[in-house]
């Protein structure tokens, strides 16, 4: 199945449990079913998944004030890396983000994390800062990525 066989959705509160199980999954430092509500109920969030049939295999939440956006979360359930999935949501989220007058987008990212970093840089992120030991488990910078939308 090809990720254009994967259906974009707009994340609602019924699909929280889902992106919990997905944070246990994909993070070392999960967010809560909590901190997920809050985000996504946040007037300023938006979250959009990937479903495969019928089950969330990806989500991204994001927060938008006054033309920019911060990429808080973005995860694909271990099972089905590396088949395009990533990008499609991480392109869903720029053209959303371009239709709603969005200028740039910001994200931070651990410095070991190759996967994730090789998806930003070839989708037009650049590195414009750091924060030393922001990361706590294991301890790590995180590195502040900006795209231009
Ligand atoms: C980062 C992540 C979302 C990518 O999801 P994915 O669905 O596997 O991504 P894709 O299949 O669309 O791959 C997109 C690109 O990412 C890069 N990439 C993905 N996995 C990689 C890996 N294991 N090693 C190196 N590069 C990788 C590649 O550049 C890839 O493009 P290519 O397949 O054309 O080479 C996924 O690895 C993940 O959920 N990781 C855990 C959570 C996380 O770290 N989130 C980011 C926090 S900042």
């Amino acid at each position: 199945m090809t990720p254009i066989e994967c259906g974009i959705v707009r994340l609602e509160s019924r699909h929280l449990a889902a992106m919990a199980r997905l944070e246990k999954k994909c993070f070392a430092e999960p967010w809560s079913l909590d901190m997920l509500e809050e985000g996504l109920a946040a007037p300023a969030g938006m979250a959009l998944g990937m479903m495969r049939e019928g089950e969330l295999c990806a989500y991204a939440l994001l927060l938008v004030v006054a033309g920019q956006a911060e990429l808080l979360r973005i995860a694909t359930d271990s099972a089905c890396r590396r088949q395009g999935i990533g990008r499609a949501l991480l392109r869903a989220c720029l053209e959303r983000l371009e239709q709603c007058g969005c200028r740039e987008l910001f994200l931070e990212v651990r410095e070991s994390n190759a996967a994730a970093r090789a998806l930003y840089e070839s989708e037009g992120f650049e590195q414009v800062g750091r924060r030393p030991g922001y990361y706590v488990l294991p301890k790590e910078d995180a590195l502040i990525l900006r795209r231009a939308l």
